[in-house]
């Protein structure tokens, strides 16, 4: 409890005086129950990229492909929270921003680091989430990448628009390959075509866990954003206000630790 300390209290807004939330219809659902508004249906629109186990991944559920994760649970409380219904659009990691920007969707959940020049663009809650880098190898090369000087002028694999983007560039020598997914990245470590990859601690554990021959090294990458964000588009206080006060009750009820340890236990089954 006490690291959320900090999250101010006195935040919540009534449902339904929420702008931003519009009634914007698409077809990429995935919705949580049917809310209404005076006869309309109220929906938050939430953008993700779904390639981020335990944060926001597919899984067959009930036959279904269906999008889950621990920011995926945190999004269902805000929309419940308004009063509305959930929307997910699985879209590329960098895109996020633009979409955001332009109101294509209400909020970004997706494992969003607080970097300044983000800060600049949208408005980002209150901090839900804590997490370390790793690096991440073929089972072979662990010794050999133990530290972040070995890594250095290695060919690094990197998600496109992230912040192990900007962290690889500042590795000496490195031959960044910046991907789309982090799936396709764990298929280039698997290929030889890059040696080491940058993923976020529970993302890179949760890959190793599930595919032979990866494995997380003691090399720890530094980083000054290690917490995680919601993004709203920039003005919206009142979206803003919503999300930090449904955070800092999740916060209060010790929510959040508990959809990570589900999501992290879904994550690994193969059910
Ligand atoms: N935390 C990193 C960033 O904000 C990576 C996030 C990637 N998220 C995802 N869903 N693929 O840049």
């Amino acid at each position: 409890m006490n690291k959320w300390g900090k999250l101010s209290l006195g935040m919540i807004l009534a449902v339904g005086l929420l702008s931003g939330c519009g009634q914007n219809k698409n077809d990429d659902t995935a919705a949580t129950g049917n809310a209404t508004n005076g006869g309309a249906t109220k929906t938050l629109t939430m953008g993700t990229s779904a390639d981020f186990p335990p944060y926001e991944f597919h899984k067959v559920v009930d036959g279904k492909d269906t999008i889950v994760g621990f920011d995926i649970d945190i999004a269902k409380e805000i929309a419940a929270d308004m009063g509305a219904e959930l929307v997910i659009k699985d879209l590329p990691f960098d895109s996020l921003l633009n979409e955001l920007s332009s109101g294509r969707v209400d909020i970004v959940i997706s494992g969003l680091s607080p970097t300044e020049e983000r800060k600049k663009a949208v408005d980002l809650s209150d901090i839900y989430y804590k997490a370390e880098q790793a690096i991440v190898v073929r089972e072979a090369d662990k010794d050999k990448y133990a530290t972040m000087d070995a890594v250095k002028g290695t060919k690094i694999g990197v998600q496109t628009g992230s912040i192990q983007e900007e962290i690889a560039k500042g590795i000496e020598g490195a031959k960044i390959t910046s991907l789309g997914k982090i799936s396709e990245i764990v298929l280039q470590l698997q290929s030889n075509r890059v040696d080491t990859a940058i993923i976020e601690g529970p993302v890179a554990k949760s890959f190793v866990k599930n595919i032979p021959g990866l494995v997380i090294t003691d090399a720890k990458p530094e980083v000054e954003d290690d917490g995680y964000a919601i993004g709203i588009k920039k003005g919206n206080k009142e979206l803003l206000d919503q999300v930090n006060s449904t955070l800092t009750r999740l916060n209060s009820e010790g929510k959040i630790d508990e959809y990570v340890a589900a999501a992290s236990e879904l994550a690994d089954s193969t059910k």
